[in-house]
């Protein structure tokens, strides 16, 4: 699939998407944004594909934000309308049952720290920055960061980086667990594709339903959450790869996980 804005590459079981607008530095605008949801649906669809990796094109950028020359002249109307938008091709990333892993090469400022937020897994390179700077501009942040910083960092240290618009570099991100890993910039692409593989090499449903059910129950009460847990782990139980997988170790042998 050709896009403007973005590279789509796969590579056996791996789809790496690419945030590709290097002189705005990756920043996202209203075309991007399609454009991703188009990528999602055609990595959703695609039954080869296991595992995701999203990152920036270039060493210097990952995502510098939501263009901010297309925000300028928005109305009310359609600064709503932008936001939404935002936040449902960011939330795409989170429902959909194939992990996602960020590779962080870079800015992730503003939509680029919430696309961060939304993958699954978070793994910065060394010269990578991460800020809230939207109330530097006069607006906040509008593509789920007032949510998800919360829930990744806690509520008083979400507070402090978006009312401060604060930078923050690599490994400060991963004191205060906004990021899993760092790796130097070398490196992490290297590193993604090394958990992309140790992911895929699992049974994708099962990995699937531990999205959904990590997913659903981190929204709902713990009791609510078991029972998703419970309901999820009984899915596994009509799989072909649960038997696989438990035979295999039986058997002493090494599983083949089929998705099925
Ligand atoms: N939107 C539009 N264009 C952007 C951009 C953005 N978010 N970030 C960078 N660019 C453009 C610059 O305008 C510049 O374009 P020109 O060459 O045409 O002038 C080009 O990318 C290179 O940028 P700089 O010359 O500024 O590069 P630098 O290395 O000096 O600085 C930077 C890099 C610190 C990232 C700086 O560009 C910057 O501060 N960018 C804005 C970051 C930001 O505030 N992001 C949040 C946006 S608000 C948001 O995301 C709202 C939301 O939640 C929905």
């Amino acid at each position: 699939m050709a896009f403007e804005n973005l590279i789509l590459e796969k590579e056996d079981y791996l789809a790496i998407l690419y945030i590709n607008r290097p002189k705005a530095l990756n920043a996202l605008n209203a075309e991007t944004l399609y454009e991703m949801e188009e990528a999602i649906k055609d990595i959703k669809a695609d039954s080869n594909i296991k595992v995701v990796i999203v990152t920036g094109v270039g060493d210097k950028s990952f995502v510098a934000g939501a263009d901010i020359t297309f925000m300028l002249p928005l109305s009310p109307h359609e600064g709503r309308f932008f936001s939404d938008v935002g936040e449902r091709v960011m939330r795409q990333f989170e429902l959909m049952e194939k992990p996602v892993i960020a590779a962080i090469n870079g800015f992730a400022l503003g939509g680029g720290c919430e696309l961060a937020m939304a993958c699954d897994i978070r793994l910065a390179a060394e010269n990578a920055v991460f800020a809230q700077p939207e109330v530097g501009l006069g607006v906040i942040p509008g593509f789920g960061g007032t949510q998800r910083l919360p829930r990744l960092v806690g509520e008083g240290r979400a507070k402090e980086l978006t009312y401060t618009a604060d930078v923050i570099n690599a490994q400060e991100a991963y004191r205060i667990g906004l990021v899993n890993h760092v790796y130097p910039a070398d490196q992490l692409m290297d590193e993604a594709k090394k958990m992309a593989k140790k992911i895929a090499n699992k049974a994708p449903l099962a990995v699937g339903y531990a999205k959904f059910a990590i997913g659903k129950g981190m929204q709902v009460d713990i009791d609510t959450a078991m029972s998703i847990e419970s309901d999820m782990f009984g899915m596994c139980c009509a799989t072909e790869d649960k038997f696989e997988g438990m035979g295999a170790f039986v058997e002493k042998r090494k599983p083949t996980f089929k998705g099925k």
